[in-house]
């Protein structure tokens, strides 16, 4: 049942109070609700419905009088006064029994919750739209040591704990914890002066991996005040870590859930990679306090409301924390090889979408990534302080209202006065437009030639132009910068702009710093881009430029059988030996475009990608870098250990990384033999995972594999890397089987989301072995996908994005694959999360 942005209406009735009693009980908990309700004055709707599934309802009064709702499979309707009244419901849930792990259910034997998008109504019957907020109150009834709730603690006893949350708020927000935990304690005290009261709780044994967790903490609530202006509202902030959690963390008001993998760092156990993760979930999550949880969204539609503008505000975070170059240049790579990909497939679609059949199928990296772009763009369209006067405008004009885009773009118009009209078709156009250039120069006149187009998309035909803001810089003969950065606002489908009173014609560095989320195209050559690796002073478009000279010699190996380009392999050569740039700049810049990139690239320009062909040419340009790099790559990997103790800032984890990249280059002729070392010496697990990658790849990793499980078995965090990596790292005629062979592993499970992603997951992202000629990897993930969607239909169709890029193959590849989705829509009682993911994908 597919649901319309165009079909909203306000609810017929508002939430004034909410009082909830739990009577916990791993197969029969009862919750007990005391709810007053008033008609809203907004809805000539008088008619009362509550959400609510799979619940068994014993009892419900109105105004103390017992009634007899009318129930069906999605909540049920009553008749009530047209004046306001207390609802009261008792229900009994299953807990134990619920292993789609929305709603309340157990993980490890603690209770604990996960509502967004619509899970409160599989706890009690409400009204469960992000428009009707109120205030709640929680009584948990339990043995367990530790019972949370949202707010502030109010009551606590011999098996009781009551909670208050004095601020209004929709049902996706309730969470409740209940479980033997243990805390690491802390406190944060707010400009204004409000002590707050911190707190991780971890199963015991985990005490020891909170502290990083909780320092990323303390900074996101300083920097939100410095930066935004915003201060924590409550006495109390609670993280609690979850092992079987389906995302990765949830902003519940005063009680953020966390998927273990995403709070839970240490040393021995987590990479700087993971490291700098957490830091930053930790700082979404809290931001979303007042961009989320204060200010919420009307309807689902409108979640790129608070979720692209929190990733936006948690970039700003970790650009402020460690390097803004190196977070900037990270970010495109993780837009270009997500967002991009599902922009340019079936699954396409609008940052905010006009329907859906189960919302959560839309937390996508377009409504997350391409959302934060939106708002970067609209950022520099109307400069920084333009920015801080709107947001605080939205803060102050909306600070408790369940809003929407149209909101959050006319604060920005009052505040600057602009026409946001045209710039609001980022919402509502998918697909990412195409932004051809190309220049001319004549008498110290330098012209710059834009057209802009965006391919159709799923029921997008026709795209009109957007506004495009573009950074260009204008770089002269010598190298030096002859025009700073300048903004040109595009406007038109096609455009032109000019560059006066220069002596020679320059070299332009354009879309500097990613200014807008589109393709560029531009013929140019090799050595215009060695010109621009050298010499650029922004230091995306010097990335970029290395990238595109990789990227387009792997693409002429791949299409015509060329040999590595010496163009970029003395790029990069001189590139890695400057020591003036940042170590992590450069192990980026020494990074390769994906296999799944080359096959985007490849697709876009009117070749069908073979897997195989993309494989060997990475392995051949690898080789051919690692002898490029005979001299180079162990002065680097000795120049960049690191003598210090460990620590996971941006300073080691550069020159980590650094050495890391020379490891691989160093592997590729020595067999492992340094690997080896570096697997033996190690005392952190950024540098035993690198030589055990190193190990795998070189096909060394047999004794290591043995050790690395005999070390780790007790930790489940690590030994899904274990698994992960030994598919991600497979031959790709090896890693079906191998993918195969690990489902029979004691240590999987089908119950946890994590440790299936780092299974069925980790093929998907060998794309050489899951797309291997037989069609093996296709059928062993539609197997357990099949599994799967029954026990948890959100993770299941999730999980299905993996076959989102096949129509890009050959005939016979595409016919394997529709083979298997169609399998999968035969499946008996599939899930719709499940059955839509698939038929958009199937029809797209
Ligand atoms: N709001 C959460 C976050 O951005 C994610 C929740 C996702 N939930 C879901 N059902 N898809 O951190
Ligand atoms: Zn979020």
């Amino acid at each position: 049942q597919t649901i319309y942005l165009s079909d909203y209406t306000p609810p017929a009735f508002l939430v004034e109070e909410v009082h909830l009693t739990f009577r916990l009980n791993p197969k029969k908990t009862r919750v007990i609700s005391k709810i007053r309700f008033k008609p809203n004055p907004a809805s000539k709707s008088r008619d009362f419905f509550l959400h609510g599934e799979g619940l068994r309802l014993v009892s419900a009064r109105v105004d103390g009088q017992a009634v007899e709702p009318e129930l069906t499979d999605e909540g049920l309707t009553c008749a009530v006064p047209d004046a306001p009244f207390v609802w009261e419901a008792e229900v009994e849930i299953d807990p134990q029994g619920n292993t789609a792990l929305e709603g309340l259910y157990m993980s490890n034997g603690m209770y604990c919750t996960q509502c967004e998008a619509e899970g409160f109504r599989k706890i009690t019957y409400y009204p469960d739209r992000p428009d009707v907020m109120g205030v709640f109150t929680v009584r948990i009834e339990g043995d367990e040591k530790v019972l949370l709730s949202n707010g502030n603690l109010v009551a606590k006893g011999d098996g009781f704990a009551e909670w208050h949350d004095p601020w209004p708020k929709p049902a996706y927000l309730f969470a409740l914890v209940a479980g033997d935990l243990v805390n690491h304690p802390d406190r944060f005290t707010t400009r204004s002066g409000r002590e707050v009261e911190l707190n991780i709780w971890v199963r015991p044994g985990d005490e020891g991996k909170c502290a990083f967790g909780m320092e990323a903490l303390k900074k996101s609530m300083a920097w939100d005040e410095k930066t935004y202006g915003r201060e924590y509202d409550l006495d109390v902030f609670n993280v609690v870590a979850v092992d079987d959690f389906n995302m990765g963390a949830m902003e519940n008001k005063g009680l953020n859930i966390f998927n273990s993998s995403c709070v839970l760092a240490s040393q021995e156990t987590s990479t700087d990679a993971n490291f700098e993760r957490i830091e930053a979930i930790i700082a979404h999550e809290y931001f979303h306090n007042w961009t989320g949880n204060r200010i919420t969204c009307r309807d689902w539609f409108q979640l790129c409301l608070k979720e692209g503008l929190t990733v936006f505000r948690d970039s700003e975070f970790t650009a402020d924390m460690r390097s803004a170059p190196v977070k900037r240049i990270s970010d495109v790579i993780a837009l270009r090889a997500r967002q991009f990909r599902e922009d340019n497939g079936p699954l396409a679609h609008p940052v905010r979408p006009e329907s859906f059949v189960e919302i959560n199928n839309f937390y996508t990296a377009t409504v997350y990534e391409k959302g934060a772009e939106v708002i970067g763009m609209l950022k520099r369209l109307v400069g920084d302080a333009a920015y801080a006067k709107a947001v605080d405008l939205y803060f102050e004009r909306h600070d408790g209202q369940a809003c929407t885009i149209e909101d959050w773009l006319k604060v920005f118009e009052d505040a600057t006065g602009r026409d946001l009209s045209q710039f609001k078709r980022w919402y509502s156009q998918a697909g990412t437009p195409r932004l051809r250039v190309t220049d001319d120069f004549k008498d110290g006149t330098y012209t710059l030639h834009f057209e802009q187009e965006t391919p159709p998309t799923p029921g997008q035909d026709e795209k009109a132009p957007q506004v495009i803001p573009i950074a260009v810089g204008l770089l002269g003969p010598n190298g030096d910068e002859v025009v700073e950065t300048r903004f040109l606002e595009m406007t038109e489908a096609k455009q032109s702009f000019t560059f006066e009173g220069l002596g020679a014609r320059p070299v332009p560095s354009i879309l500097r710093d990613f200014s807008a989320p589109v393709i560029l195209e531009r013929e140019t050559d090799n050595a215009e881009r060695a010109f621009l690796l050298a010499h650029d002073t922004d230091p995306f478009n010097k990335w970029e430029a290395g990238r595109d000279l990789a990227r387009d010699g792997l693409i002429e190996m791949i299409v015509n059988g060329a040999a590595p380009d010496d163009a970029y392999l003395d790029a990069a050569l001189t590139m890695a030996r400057d020591d003036t740039l940042d170590p992590a700049f450069r192990a980026l810049a020494l990074g390769l475009p994906s296999q799944d990139e080359l096959a985007q690239t490849l697709h876009e320009r009117g070749h069908t990608p073979d897997p195989q062909a993309i494989w060997d040419a990475l392995e051949t340009l690898r080789h051919a870098r690692a002898e490029h790099f005979q001299d180079l790559a162990p002065r680097l990997y000795a120049q960049y250990q690191v003598a210090k103790p460990y620590a996971p800032d941006a300073e080691q984890s550069g020159a980590r990384a650094l050495a890391n990249a020379a490891l691989g280059m160093i592997t590729r002729l020595d067999g492992g033999a340094q690997a080896g070392r570096q697997y033996d010496s190690a005392d952190n697990m950024t540098q035993q995972l690198a030589a055990f990658s190193n190990l795998l790849q070189a096909g060394q990793g047999q004794d290591a594999v043995t050790r690395f499980y005999d070390q780790w078995k007790e930790d489940r965090l690590v030994i899904d890397k274990w698994f992960m990596l030994q598919i991600v790292h497979a031959a790709p005629e090896d890693a079906a089987k191998t993918t195969e062979a690990l489902t029979q592993h004691p240590d999987f499970t089908i119950r946890n989301p994590n440790r299936f992603r780092s299974v069925l997951g980790a093929l998907a992202m060998n794309p050489a072995g899951f797309h291997h000629a037989g069609g093996e990897g296709y059928r062993v993930l539609a197997d357990w996908l099949i599994a799967l969607d029954p026990l948890n239909p959100q993770t299941a169709a999730r999980m299905c994005s993996a076959f989102e890029t096949w129509k890009r193959y050959d005939r016979e590849r595409q016919a394997m694959i529709a083979d298997q989705l169609d399998r999968i829509l035969a499946t008996k009682d599939l899930s719709p999360d499940t059955t839509e993911m698939v038929s958009r994908i199937r029809n797209g």
